[in-house]
């Protein structure tokens, strides 16, 4: 079978890491990318030796605007170096959130993060979209979370961020389909998941509960199987997750606002 090619953002640590692996294992060749290149480096080497598949990294900070079309174009070279004819599957999973209150919050980091979490993931799925409905195994899978299905006090900015995430691709999932193409758009919307990303929130203080979080292997497991299942646009990993996420579609939207908000202070 001819091996297919993924481009994986974030894939120096938790889901993104993990899921490269299980790219790996099911095949894929990778394009591996994020800002730490010792990390990226070891994950190549890994990748290389372990797996019957090439993997070659790019080295990117994607919250500068100009990011997502250096990425686009470097991943060509890549391409044509390595012999591959081009993306199958894009992963948007980098991103990062922020614990803190709207009026306390760095504008800095919020800059940050809408760059990281809508920007250069919209520009990034545009950019290699044609490529990726081209493919007889096309996918596009966003990393959206829990978080897009409501409100979020607390952490306001990232969890309109992953509501963008959800909302752009269910509209553009619905447009592929009524084009009658194969291509598979997936928004994976996982919960609390134990990787670096609550230190980088400064959100490692949260009294959570353990049995609440899942491990970064069992989102990326998760994702793989969504991409075989293929039916489904929007997954959200995990029982409590789906449930979580039902509550806002029934009560009014002002209760679940304030419902979140009591959460959040609680467990601060
Ligand atoms: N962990 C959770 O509880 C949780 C829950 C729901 C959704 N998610 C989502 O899952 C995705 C993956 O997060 P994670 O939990 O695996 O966190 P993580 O361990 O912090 O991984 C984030 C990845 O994104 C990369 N990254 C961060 N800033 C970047 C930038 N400016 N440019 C390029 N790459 C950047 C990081 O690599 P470098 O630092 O090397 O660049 C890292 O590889 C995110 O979109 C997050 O919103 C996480």
């Amino acid at each position: 079978m001819k091996k297919r090619t993924a481009l994986i953002t974030g894939a120096s640590s938790g889901i993104g890491y993990e899921l490269s692996k299980c790219f790996a294992a099911e095949e894929y060749n990778l394009i591996l990318v994020a800002r730490r290149e010792d990390r990226l480096s070891e994950l190549k080497n890994y990748i290389n030796e372990e797996f019957n598949v090439q993997a070659e990294y790019i080295v990117k900070d994607l919250s500068k605007p100009e990011s997502a079309n250096e990425l686009h174009a470097e991943t060509i070279e890549i391409l044509k170096k390595s012999h591959l004819e081009k993306i199958d599957v894009l992963i948007n999973n980098a991103g990062v959130g922020d614990l803190a209150e709207f009026r306390d919050s760095s504008l800095e980091k919020l800059e940050t993060m809408v760059n990281l979490n809508i920007l250069s993931l919209t520009k990034l799925s545009r950019l290699f979209i044609d490529d990726i409905c081209s493919s007889e195994d096309g996918a596009l899978i966003n990393i959206a979370s829990t978080a897009a299905f409501q409100a979020l006090p607390c952490m306001a900015v990232y969890a309109a961020t992953k509501s963008y995430v959800l909302s752009f691709t269910e509209a553009i999932a619905e447009e592929i389909k009524s084009q009658q193409l194969q291509t598979k758009i997936i928004c994976i919307c996982p919960g609390i998941t134990e990787s670096e990303f609550q230190v980088r929130a400064d959100m490692e203080s949260l009294k959570i509960d353990r049995k609440l979080v899942a491990s970064s292997a069992e989102v990326a497991e998760y994702t793989v199987k969504s991409l075989k299942k293929g039916k489904k646009t929007t997954a959200v990993h995990g029982l409590m997750n789906k449930i979580g996420t039902l509550l806002p579609r029934i009560l009014p939207r002002g209760s679940v606002s304030k419902l979140s908000h009591q959460i959040m202070k609680k467990i601060v």
